[in-house]
């Protein structure tokens, strides 16, 4: 059928295209992800559809890019990670909601906007890596980070990192204000240093005996293992996914998409992102980079599925979004990042 749609349109193409770019059997996609670990899934897409996918990838400011663009942007869609890069993008008016009843179907409601206005790809969890040797503990709470009994042990990256802050944002959400500020005091006071580094410094720093436990995105686990110069420090921690105490569950972030306000291509773009959470898209995507697919009932690759079975908050991200202000707030009132000492 795809094939035969597409040769139906090639001479509407050849002749028309210069003015009907819409009819174009191609669709632009602007990337925070990295090109080489999206390229084979977007390839199948191609093979399979037909539609050419043309990538532009940069680290970081595309939302800014697009706005800078305007009306004559050839971005369709956006692809990134956190909740919070596309929140931004949203806030920034470079986005338009769109909803299918394949998106509405495939993506669980906590895990997009409500409007339309993004939508999960992938989901990462917020895990706490820990000393396979110096703790024991099988199951713990994102409240145990505060607990006495780490005094000293606890080391994570700068407070105020997206990860943090929605982590906090989603502590603030389970707990309430007052209870989430004595946690984070006291995860403060459990610190073995200043917040520095990056994720995998958790699990270097846990090698290196520096520290015991720490919050880290599950997925370093799996780019830490298959990198020979950082397998060791992989090789000492153990990863736990932690719960909150009221019964919620493990804090989650995502990869997510956004279509673009300006975009020229919708059919393709719906096109691109109907498939992507299919279940042979959304197992492919979710191996590629260890995550976890967000469809209901396609399994992770078995090394995510290794670290354990994830139970996902089922808090709406778009409430982890709202309380990442209260959350940086929150980081600079305890003094998180000033370390364990004043
Ligand atoms: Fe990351």
């Amino acid at each position: 059928m795809p094939r035969l749609f597409s040769r139906l349109l090639a001479p509407a193409v050849l002749a028309l295209g210069a003015t009907l770019p819409a009819l174009a059997q191609e669709v632009n996609l602007y990337t925070h992800r990295e090109p080489g670990l999206i390229k084979p899934l977007l390839d199948r897409f191609t093979a399979e559809t037909g539609v050419k996918v043309n990538v532009v990838f940069a680290a970081n400011g595309l939302a800014e890019r697009i706005q800078s663009e305007g009306e004559r942007s050839a971005a369709d869609l956006l692809l990134s990670v956190d909740v919070a890069t596309l929140t931004h993008a949203v806030s920034l008016g470079i986005t338009q909601p769109v909803k299918t009843p394949a998106l509405e179907k495939a993506v669980p409601a906590n895990l997009r906007a409500a409007d339309g206005s993004w939508w999960a790809m992938s989901m990462r969890a917020r895990a706490f890596y820990v000393s396979k040797d110096r703790v024991k503990d099988a199951a713990l709470t994102y409240e145990d980070l505060a607990d006495p009994r780490f005094k000293g042990r606890v080391c994570l990256r700068d407070g105020l990192h997206a990860y943090n802050t929605s982590m906090i944002a989603a502590a603030i959400a389970n707990m309430g204000d007052v209870k989430a500020e004595e946690w984070l005091k006291g995860v403060r006071a459990n610190l073995s240093k200043k917040p520095s580094g990056g994720d995998r410094d958790v699990a270097k720093d846990i090698a290196s005996g520096s520290c015991d436990i720490g919050p880290s995105n599950t997925y370093y686990m799996g780019l830490m293992n298959r990198d020979p110069n950082q397998k060791a420090w992989a090789d000492a921690v153990r990863v736990v996914l932690p719960t909150f105490r009221n019964g919620g569950g493990t804090h989650v972030n995502i990869s997510g998409i956004v279509f673009a306000k300006h975009m020229k291509n919708r059919d393709q773009a719906i096109r691109l992102v109907e498939w992507l959470v299919s279940p042979a898209a959304q197992k492919l995507y979710a191996a590629q980079n260890f995550e976890y697919p967000v469809v209901g009932g396609v399994e992770p690759d078995a090394y995510t599925l290794s670290l354990g079975a994830l139970k996902p908050d089922s808090l709406s991200l778009e409430t982890v979004g709202a309380n990442r202000k209260k959350a940086s707030e929150l980081v600079d009132k305890v003094g998180f990042n000033l370390g364990p000492q004043s």
